[in-house]
């Protein structure tokens, strides 16, 4: 099963996939913030976009959960062109297979109601739940599903909560709505260190238990690499490198996922960026020798594929 298709040839249109990106661009004015984007999330399975801030992981995010439209390119879902608005009814079905982490845990909470009635809408606007019994003991699960004790954070309110215990409650929504397709843009990057890796793990076990797809997506290419079966490379809107995680750590084609690289002295330890400084100059060298748009591909192992540089200019 090759999730991640090679963008010069092979269509993303395996029916496995349950969402496929086919060159996908997105412009903002003279900023291209994505350009031939075309990857496929497969259920039960995690695809970590990676580089540095900017590069275009958000804008992507954004419009697999529909709150942007790209440029030009095609959508699937279940193998189905999505692209542009559909009727009522297939927006509202999308919108719940496809459901959204976000980088902040607190702004996505209202500090006004509890965690209870955070998960509570939820289970009832999509029918999980009937009767006030039903909703309590659904609400239940699904803090147990997420490592919460229920007695302990049902009633609690946002402001009550650790920021790692707020993510968690953000997952819990996310799973009330019994999506497909989670996407966590950078669900940790807000989080202290020592609790990132309970929330990576967590995010894991659930995407194997419930056969979710899962895009997750981080500057972190240690993360990625601990998380995701299939690894994409970012840099400057273009994906540079993607395929089979193991592939793309352990042999890595691109100047800049090297230089991902370089900075984690381990790849399975978290990355803390050394210097930083000289990180930048570096990315910033291969931002020039990458500039012109190359459409060219290698493909340098089963799944495992590299785009060609431009010409220096
Ligand atoms: N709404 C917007 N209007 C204008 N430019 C935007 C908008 N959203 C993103 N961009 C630009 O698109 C590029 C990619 O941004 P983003 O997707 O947020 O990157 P990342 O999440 O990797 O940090 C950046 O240059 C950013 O400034
Ligand atoms: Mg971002």
């Amino acid at each position: 099963m090759n999730a991640i298709p090679d963008i010069k040839g092979a269509k993303a249109t395996e029916t496995s996939s349950v969402i496929a990106l086919e060159d996908i661009t997105r412009s903002f004015g003279l900023v291209h913030a994505l350009r031939g984007i075309s990857f496929s999330l497969v259920p039960g399975r995690a695809l970590a976009l990676v580089g540095e801030s900017g590069c275009g992981k958000t804008t992507c995010a954004r419009i697999i959960a529909r709150m942007d439209r790209p440029t030009s390119g095609t959508m699937l879902f279940r193998g189905n062109d999505v692209t542009t608005v559909g009727s009522g009814t297939e927006e509202k079905s999308y919108r719940r297979a496809v459901q959204m982490i976000f980088q902040d845990p607190f702004a996505s909470l209202n500090p006004v109601f509890s965690v209870g009635h955070h998960l509570v809408r939820p289970l009832k606007l999509h029918g999980h739940v009937k009767g006030r019994k039903g909703a309590a003991d659904g609400v239940d699960a699904l803090l147990e599903s997420v490592g919460l004790d229920p007695i302990l954070t049902a009633h609690k309110f946002p402001h009550e909560l650790s920021g790692g215990q707020r993510q968690r409650v953000n997952i819990a929504r996310a799973l009330a709505v019994q999506p497909e397709v989670l996407v966590a843009d950078e669900p940790t990057s807000m989080l202290d260190v020592s609790i990132r890796l309970g929330i990576i793990e967590l995010l894991s076990g659930i995407k194997r238990e419930r056969n979710l797809a899962l895009l997750y997506i981080t500057h972190d290419i240690a993360t990625a690499a601990h998380v995701a079966e299939e690894i994409a490379v970012m840099f400057a809107g273009q994906m540079v490198e993607w395929g089979d995680t193991m592939s793309v750590i352990t042999d890595p084609c691109h100047p800049y996922t090297k230089l991902l690289l370089s900075a984690v002295p381990d790849p399975y330890q978290p990355f803390v960026p050394g210097d930083s400084v000289r990180f930048l100059q570096h990315a910033e060298k291969i931002r020039q020798i990458s500039r012109p748009s190359s459409d060219g591909v290698d493909k340098v192992g089963p799944n495992h594929f590299v785009r060609t540089l431009g010409e220096a200019g």
